[in-house]
């Protein structure tokens, strides 16, 4: 049906007016870059525009799209997109955030929720999810994605993927995803934004494509392809990227849309003029472009000129044509343009509640030394201080366009809220985010504008030792402000700003337990506050309702169950650093260290790993049971531990499941996450938990790039996080 719909409107379609569809302009705002686009509504009457991104409210929206639909001679719908990351309106955690929580029901309903608060504002296109794989924290970006694992990325990737398109793209409350940036765009070199990628394929199939593929497998309905080159081609020119991999091999029928003038930035990476490269792009598989208008000024002449042929626009027409059947907008180009729902449907009790509940389950508890967390509800004081603690500009975190900080709740609020007057609270700001006004001037983007305060540097620290000689335990809010992550955040240096570690330094020296409470968007070095600090709770950027989420768990309302889905290094000389390396043919384990692969100053190990993450319970792991120690082919494994809440509360637990392949064809990682079932256990309760492990979970990319198993010895390894596991060996022969 579909097909014979789209198969006669285009009939009826001249070039120009199929070329207008394969334009993505933005409404008004430079967004990225430096290039905006004009007389928008003129383009869209002329029937030069396909889309429209960063427009949104049910009025603005209305107007393109009438103008579209009764201005036009076609009547063709728009379609309307926004970078919806974590939330529209209420803002979830960031989603490196969101994949600490390891719960694809909180991820998908996180997902659901932002699709209902954008398509109530008109919108029904999200630029999301990102998938990236990421093993580099310098790169800011690593905060958008799932971390560093392609099984997690991949699941996370479908529950997104379920969360925003729902049971039909034409409900008015679903949007069609945009799976970003394909590919590979996590691995620039050094870390550093837009750079170059290079790997090899075994590297790309095994550990970078996944999460990529489980999106389409999913159902999404349009990829966007990244800035960076792959095997030496940008991915928005790549042939073999954008339909050899994407479309033969793995069977998109969706369309691609470029990232915003990453078309015209091929020039840049050389390979031709405008012209050349839109001809380039549409022939390796491009659909539409965004923002620089390469196919919109240059297609018809090199269609006139026979470098691009009819078929090759009509293509990629079709598939955006495709998409906005899809979304039922032939049906009813106005069919999430309902003002009521835009009153009622935004910013709700409910979708805070969930904003909450999703950032509570997502905190990381790195340390928590003599149990000093919980803190008592009533009695005693504290000295809350840093430049997060009275904040509401910073708990968004990055990417929150429909965001408003106003509305976030602060971490001073969010523990009033919890203790009232039933714990006195001396407040101090203690520190600027940054005192370099270098590193502020490229910062500042967006809502999280940092800037100094009129008090001294020396002045604020001591104000801050004063709060803490009043209290009895310092709670320290410190960390990455919103734009620290995100695009174009680059550090090569990841560590709590200095203007903030003097500020603890100074207060370590009073000798009272410190809390920390960590603001980032990507793994941080924490050395000397691993050491000094009683503490520490990761809360990533928490979104909307940090500080409620934030003091529920300082107060132990909700004991803190986030693991670590990217490693945290010691220093930023061990990056790239993740639990699934290869061995070397020289590992370092103990003993000598020379002529081992290690460094003279530092140990490979990183400072908290893959997987990683206190409760203010104790959990404990028996040995591990396999149901056999000898399989053949298609049987099925049983790997079973018990786990048990040894208290003093009740708690939740990921219960992770590792395989390693130590003989193979192919250098194999150590070992590699091929399941997690997150529980709940009473204080003194136990639970069993098995894994059924069949040769699916053992397949991996040979060098022919051929997916299969080979028979061998396994070691399977079930624990807390990916460096503390019970171990039992397994053969599986064919
Ligand atoms: O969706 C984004 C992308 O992730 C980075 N460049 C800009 C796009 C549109 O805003």
């Amino acid at each position: 049906k579909m097909n014979a719909f789209v198969s006669a409107l285009m009939k009826k379609m001249t070039v120009d007016e199929k070329i207008g569809q394969l334009n993505l302009v933005t409404g008004g705002m430079a967004i990225t870059g430096s290039v905006t686009n004009n007389g928008i509504a003129d383009g869209v009457k002329k029937g030069s525009i396909g889309g429209i991104f960063g427009l949104y409210g049910t009025d603005n929206v209305r107007k393109m799209q009438e103008a579209a639909v009764k201005g036009t001679r076609l009547h063709i719908p728009l379609i309307f997109g926004l970078d919806v990351i974590h939330g529209h309106r209420t803002i979830f955690p960031i989603p490196l955030g969101m994949s600490a929580t390891w719960d694809m029901a909180i991820i998908e309903h996180a997902a659901h929720i932002a699709a209902k608060e954008a398509t109530a504002e008109g919108l029904n296109w999200v630029f999301s999810p990102m998938v990236d794989i990421a093993r580099d924290a310098r790169w800011g970006r690593i905060s958008e994605g799932g971390g560093e694992d392609p099984y997690l990325g991949g699941k996370i990737a479908a529950a997104m993927i379920r969360g925003y398109q729902g049971t039909s793209m034409k409900n008015a409350d679903a949007v069609m995803a945009c799976v970003k940036h394909f590919a590979l765009y996590g691995a620039a070199e050094a870390g550093r934004e837009y750079n170059t990628v290079d790997m090899s394929k075994i590297a790309m199939y095994n550990y970078y494509l996944p999460p990529y593929k489980a999106a389409l497998d999913a159902g999404a309905g349009s990829f966007m392809s990244s800035f960076n080159v792959v095997d030496g081609i940008p991915a928005t020119t790549n042939k073999w990227l954008l339909t050899d991999l994407l479309r033969k091999q793995w069977g998109f029928n969706g369309f691609v849309v470029s990232d915003y003038t990453s078309l015209n930035e091929t020039v840049n990476h050389g390979m031709g003029n405008l012209q050349e490269v839109s001809a380039l792009a549409l022939k390796a598989g491009l659909d539409m472009d965004m923002v620089g208008e390469g196919f919109l000024k240059t297609l018809k002449t090199s269609l006139k000129q026979g470098k691009v042929s009819q078929a090759d626009i009509d293509l990629a027409c079709r598939r955006v044509l495709e998409a906005k059947y899809k979304l039922g907008l032939f049906d009813n180009p106005y069919k999430s343009l309902d003002p009521q729902r835009e009153k009622t449907e935004i910013m709700t009790d409910a979708n805070r509640k969930a904003a909450r509940v999703t950032a509570k389950h997502s905190f990381v508890l790195l340390k928590n030394a003599n149990q000093i967390l919980p803190l008592k509800k009533s009695g005693g004081s504290i000295a809350l201080v840093g430049p997060l603690a009275d904040n509401k500009r910073d708990m968004l975190g990055t990417w929150v366009i429909g965001g408003e900080w106003e509305k976030s709740v602060s971490v001073m609020e969010g523990i009033k809220h919890i203790v009232g007057n039933d714990v006195k609270i001396n407040y101090a700001k203690g520190s600027n985010i940054t005192d370099d006004t270098t590193f502020m001037k490229r910062l500042n983007f967006g809502p999280g504008m940092v800037s100094l305060d009129k008090q001294s540097p020396d002045d604020m620290i001591e104000d801050a030792v004063k709060a803490a000689k009043k209290s009895d335990i310092i709670v320290a809010v410190v960390g990455e402000s919103q734009s620290m992550s995100g695009e174009s955040s680059s550090r090569s240096d990841i560590s709590i700003p200095e203007s903030q570690q003097l500020m603890l330094k100074a207060l370590a020296k009073l000798g009272k337990p410190i809390v920390i409470v960590l603001f980032n968007g990507r793994p941080l070095t924490l050395t000397w506050e691993n050491e000094h600090a009683a503490a520490i709770l990761d809360v990533w950027a928490p979104g909307t309702e940090a500080g409620n989420a934030i003091a529920e768990v300082l107060f132990g309302n909700y004991n803190p169950s986030g693991k670590l889905t990217a490693t945290f290094p010691r220093s930023v000389g061990q990056i790239p650093v993740y639990y699934n390396h290869l061995n070397t043919g020289r590992p370092y384990s103990t003993g000598p260290t020379k002529f081992k692969s290690n460094y003279l100053d530092i140990s490979n190990d990183p400072l908290y790993p893959f997987g990683y993450g206190l409760s203010y319970s104790n959990f404990t792991y028996s040995d591990l049971k396999l149901s056999k120690a000898k399989l053949k082919g298609n049987e099925t494994l049983t790997a079973t531990v018990t786990v048990t809440n040894n208290g003093p509360y009740a708690g939740e637990e990921v219960v992770q499941l590792y395989i390693g392949d130590p003989v193979a064809s192919i250098s194999r990682p150590v070992k590699e996450l091929k399941g997690f079932r997150k529980i709940s256990l009473q204080n003194g309760e136990k639970k069993e938990v098995s894994f059924p492990i069949t040769t699916n979970q053992l397949k991996f990319y040979n060098s022919q790039l051929k997916y299969d198993w080979e028979p061998g010895e396994f070691v399977i390894q079930v624990g807390t996080n990916s460096a503390d596991v019970k171990t039992a060996k397994v053969q599986w022969i064919k």
